[in-house]
């Protein structure tokens, strides 16, 4: 087989071993590929960081294993050439699919060249692959995500000055994030009532990166700041410690994504304002039962949009996300079974919280 890296990567690969998980499926069938051998997904994902991408990996797992199939799991730890490594290796041992949420968006792109080579589809998970034959994408409406961010804000805080913390560069969603975003928000701006006083990425989506943006904003604009529109809740949360430095948390607002158990306690609590909930659940199962009906070869069911990734359009699956805020907590994230009332509204007095 034709190797992406060289055999290097593919000893790199094998020496990270224990970070891939084999399933063994449990119930009476088994998924049978065209060949009727069982059935095998490799599902390569970028990061296990934040707390959605677990979700993602146990749900996902489940469902494929209801099906009778078999799921390699890797995590790449935010670096490329690993990733990379570990599809090869996947590719090795033998997978009839490949699910793969990339780090890279663009050299993810190597990934489903190796892919195809050995006739092996890949399907995009919740982020795209830019620039290639990719066989499916499922995901969110990512540009819908950035759209609501900036909805929301404008809508609490139509004037003043903002601050727009967008995701890493190389994820191609942080990129509709933005765009979904500036969409809303650029009319306001153009009319002068909004003035965008910082715009920066944060490399690798890391929380850090957001605090630093945000302390530096802050001494520069002498407290100035109206609002943040963060692209995910783990910069929501770095924005929100600097924010906390000069007593302003729950003044500004802040945005977020994600729906994660720290930024719906502060959603209670009020030092962040909304979120954006992705029902995890939808698009893991949906993710495992396509990755299935791939591997068999059979048509894939409500494939019905597409996405140009630059080189053609990609059937995809897009499901609708959620805004949330303090006034619906309960019934989106709480009422789905997706976050508990009890750990929600643990630093609120218990008097206070809403009926479930
Ligand atoms: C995902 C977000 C996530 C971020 C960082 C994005 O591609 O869509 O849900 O917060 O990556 O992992």
């Amino acid at each position: 087989m034709r190797s992406i890296m060289g055999p290097l990567a593919v000893v790199v690969a094998l020496s990270l071993g224990c970070a891939g998980e084999k399933t063994e499926p449990k119930g009476k069938g088994t998924a049978e590929g065209t060949s009727g051998k069982q059935i095998t997904i490799g599902l390569s994902l970028d990061t296990l960081r934040e707390e959605r991408w677990q979700r993602d990996r146990d749900l996902f797992v489940a469902r494929a294993k209801e099906l009778g199939a078999n799921v390699i799991v890797q995590a790449a730890n935010n670096n490329d050439a690993v990733q990379n490594a570990q599809a090869e290796n996947m590719l090795t041992q033998g997978v009839d699919v490949l699910v793969v949420a990339p780090h890279n968006s663009k050299s993810a792109a190597t990934i489903v060249a190796a892919a195809h080579k050995l006739g092996v589809p890949v399907i995009a998970y919740d982020r795209m692959i830019s620039d290639c034959d990719l066989d499916l994408y499922i995901s969110f409406d990512n540009l819908k995500v950035g759209e609501l961010q900036g909805q929301y804000a404008v809508a609490q805080r139509p004037k003043g000055n903002y601050v727009l913390i967008a995701g890493a560069p190389t994820d191609n969603n942080a990129h509709l994030y933005r765009q979904g975003q500036l969409s809303v928000i650029q009319p306001y701006v153009d009319r002068g009532e909004i003035r965008i006083v910082a715009d920066q990425w944060a490399n690798d989506w890391q929380p850090i990166e957001a605090l630093k943006i945000l302390e530096n904003t802050l001494t520069r604009e002498q407290n100035r700041i109206d609002a943040v529109v963060a692209s995910n809740d783990g910069l929501a949360g770095g924005a929100i410690q600097a924010l906390a430095e000069q007593k302003l948390d729950g003044k500004v607002l802040v945005t977020g994504q994600d729906a994660e158990l720290a930024a719906c306690q502060r959603i209670a609590t009020g030092s962040q304002s909304m979120t954006i909930y992705k029902p995890i659940r939808a698009l893991a199962t949906r993710g495992a039962e396509v990755a299935v009906a791939m591997a068999r070869k059979q048509p894939i069911e409500g494939a019905d949009q597409t996405l140009n990734n630059g080189t053609k359009d990609v059937p995809s699956i897009l499901i609708p996300p959620v805004t949330v805020d303090r006034g619906n907590l309960v019934a989106t994230v709480v009422r789905d079974g997706y976050q508990k009332l009890e750990d929600v509204f643990r630093d609120v007095p218990k008097e206070q919280w809403p009926t479930p």
